[in-house]
């Protein structure tokens, strides 16, 4: 366990000295994945180094409805950076397909997008640096000396060679909700900062099974209808993670004159402090009635939906 670390102007400014000094003139790179994490820290690296830090936001395919342009918007709004944005859709779906090992899929995406950062930084010149969002509980958990739980992509999927000077992790100290207090007192808005976390490897650890485009785009539809009625049922900000899993079931249902066979969905919302536990979510059941209604007829290939309601531990948050 790590000492408590009180986070307010102080810190911040330590934080935004400790990368000026660390970087001097030099260039990084920032890895943007969509997550709170990785926005506060490129929001902490921005202050810091203004237009010698290039965001680059990579668009696996595996971001949930309209995430791409949302984390653009959140980008011009509030930095002073450079920013790339690459379509690598294309490029994610065709080394994940048909692999079905959660382990295998963290190792393709963290090495999959270290090469695209390698890529693009060839283009622009010299980059010294690469910059990571992880946080402490990431380090916790794939820790050396403790056993392995996930490997999480930004920490276990880094491949051994990397062409960069040196890697910064400016965030690997702290807790998620210091990560959103942080994010505060640089400024950022308000549903940036309280964004729900969103793991590394995107939706691919929320499609059970191969990963392809037409279960990504199931998934993203029905998680949509979960997010837009938990947002209506007022529970977005007290719900620590809500989100739809897409399991490798499938299941026989009925319309009003004909079998089907379509996809189980899993929903799953939990309360937590620190992602290190999480405690089930009790929706209310009329709230829980309206989401499956409005899954089961607006998004296509859906017979049957389940609420998970296992804590942390023993399952973990995400279901891979
Ligand atoms: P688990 O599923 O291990 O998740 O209980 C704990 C928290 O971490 C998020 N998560 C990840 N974040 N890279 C990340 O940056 C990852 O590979 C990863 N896997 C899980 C998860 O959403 C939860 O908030």
């Amino acid at each position: 366990m790590r000492d408590k670390i009180v986070i307010n102007t102080a810190y911040a400014e330590a934080s935004i000295a400790a990368i000026k000094s660390t970087v001097g003139d030099g260039r990084a790179l920032c890895a943007l994945s969509g997550g709170v994490d990785s926005m506060v820290c490129a929001a902490l690296m921005s202050r810091a180094i203004g237009q010698n830090l290039v965001c680059i936001f990579v668009d696996t395919g595996l971001m949930r409805l309209n995430e791409g342009d949302e984390v653009e918007k959140l980008f011009y709004d509030s930095f002073n950076s450079q920013f790339i944005r690459i379509d690598a859709e294309d490029r994610f779906l065709t080394k994940l397909a048909g692999i079905t090992d959660p382990e295998a899929k963290r190792k393709i995406i963290g090495e999959e997008f270290i090469r695209v950062f390698e890529e693009e930084a060839k283009k622009l010149g010299t980059i010294d640096f690469l910059v990571q969002g992880t946080i402490y509980p990431d380090i916790a958990e794939s820790g050396v000396g403790q056993s392995l739980v996930k490997s999480h992509h930004n920490v276990g999927g880094l491949p051994d060679v990397i062409d960069f000077k040196e890697i910064i992790e400016p965030l690997r100290d702290l807790y998620k909700d210091e990560v959103r207090q942080l994010g505060t007192i640089l400024g950022m808005p308000d549903h940036a900062v309280h964004r729900q976390p969103f793991p590394g490897p995107g939706l691919a650890v929320r499609v059970i099974g191969e990963i392809t485009k037409p279960k990504l785009d199931t998934l993203r539809h029905a998680d949509h209808i979960f997010r837009e009625e938990i947002a209506k049922a007022g529970l977005d900000k007290t719900i620590w993670q809500y989100f739809a899993v897409i399991t490798d079931i499938k299941s026989v249902g009925m319309t009003a004159n004909a079998r089907t066979y379509g996809h189980v969905i899993a929903l799953r919302a939990v309360h937590s402090q620190q992602a290190t536990e999480a405690q089930v979510a009790h929706l209310p059941y009329n709230l829980l009635s309206t989401i499956v209604t409005r899954i089961t007829s607006e998004v296509p290939g859906v017979s049957r939906i389940v609420y998970d309601i296992t804590p942390k531990p023993p399952a973990t948050i995400e279901w891979e």
